[in-house]
């Protein structure tokens, strides 16, 4: 059986790649761990400054695997932390992941490209939380995070009709970071993530950090959030090295302390 999730490692950058093609990429368990081990992997690498996930030309994922899970119980579900124990890997990694999509990024293919600090998308992907066809509700976080990225006007559209929105939309919308030709999704992502792993890494994850700290707090607890962090890199080399190498107009040598 071929591998459901594959890793490259391209310069600094960790490419996670779901690689079920005959499912468009549903995800089951198989894939969710192949995902958690990929993320818990190049989180503990040193050389390694952020992640890309991506599915193929077809599907980023066309969601939870049906097939898999149509027999499920309510106390099977709550026994083994269905979609907690595996899925949340993504929301716990602290080095930046940026979701290329593809084609359909459906359900929970959809929540895993939310889970991600970017999305960027090919003119060809499709974006939908359509579970409500199934007689369910999203579960990997569709109804909190697609209201906080396009408002409560388009994520109950989304989720009440189970409409797809194309990537133009979801530009517009602001759930997507760009919109790329498909042929030059990979090529732009991954320049994107070389441009990020050039940055010193401590402060690569401190931004990401406070940004995803405004999700989670009021705005003057953010702003004091920010601030002590800010105050705080004037205790790294990479901030002395970054200023003096502007002051002396050069290109600056982080060394991620
Ligand atoms: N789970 C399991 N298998 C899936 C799947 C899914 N989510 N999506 C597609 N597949 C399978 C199909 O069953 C089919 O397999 P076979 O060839 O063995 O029949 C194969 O992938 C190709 O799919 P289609 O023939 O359906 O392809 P299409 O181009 O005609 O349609 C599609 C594409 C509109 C995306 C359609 O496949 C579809 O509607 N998929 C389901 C989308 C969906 O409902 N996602 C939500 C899942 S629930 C969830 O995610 C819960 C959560 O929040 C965590």
């Amino acid at each position: 059986m071929a591998d459901v999730v594959l890793t490259e490692v391209h310069g600094k950058v960790g490419l996670i790649t779901i690689n079920r093609p005959e499912a468009l990429n549903a995800l089951n368990n198989d894939v969710m761990d192949g995902i958690a081990k990929a993320i818990e992997g190049f989180e503990a690498d040193d050389a390694i400054a952020c992640m890309v996930l991506t599915g193929n030309e077809k599907a980023f994922a066309a969601g939870a695997d049906i097939a898999y899970m149509k027999d499920f119980s309510y106390v099977q579900n709550y026994k083994s932390n269905f979609i907690t124990r595996n899925w949340e890997s993504i929301r716990s990694a602290r080095k930046p992941v940026i979701a290329a999509v593809s084609g359909f990024a459906l359900g929970g293919g959809c929540e895993v490209a939310m889970m991600c600090d970017i999305i960027y998308a090919s003119d060809t992907a499709k974006f939908g939380q359509p579970e409500i066809k199934l007689g369910i509700l999203p579960g990997a976080g569709g109804t909190q995070r697609l209201p906080r990225a396009v408002g409560k006007a388009k994520a109950m559209d989304l989720c009440l009709t189970a409409r797809m929105m194309d990537a133009q939309e979801a530009e517009r919308a602001g759930l997507v970071s760009r919109v790329f030709p498909a042929d030059q999704l990979m090529a732009e992502t991954l320049k994107a993530a070389a441009t990020m792993a050039e940055f010193s890494l401590p402060v690569l994850m401190m931004v990401k950090e406070s940004v995803n700290q405004s999700f989670e707090s009021s705005l003057s607890q953010g702003v004091n959030f920010e601030r002590r962090l800010f105050h705080s890199v004037f205790a790294l080399e990479d901030q002395k090295e970054g200023m003096a190498a502007f002051v002396e107009k050069r290109k600056p040598a982080f060394k991620n302390q």
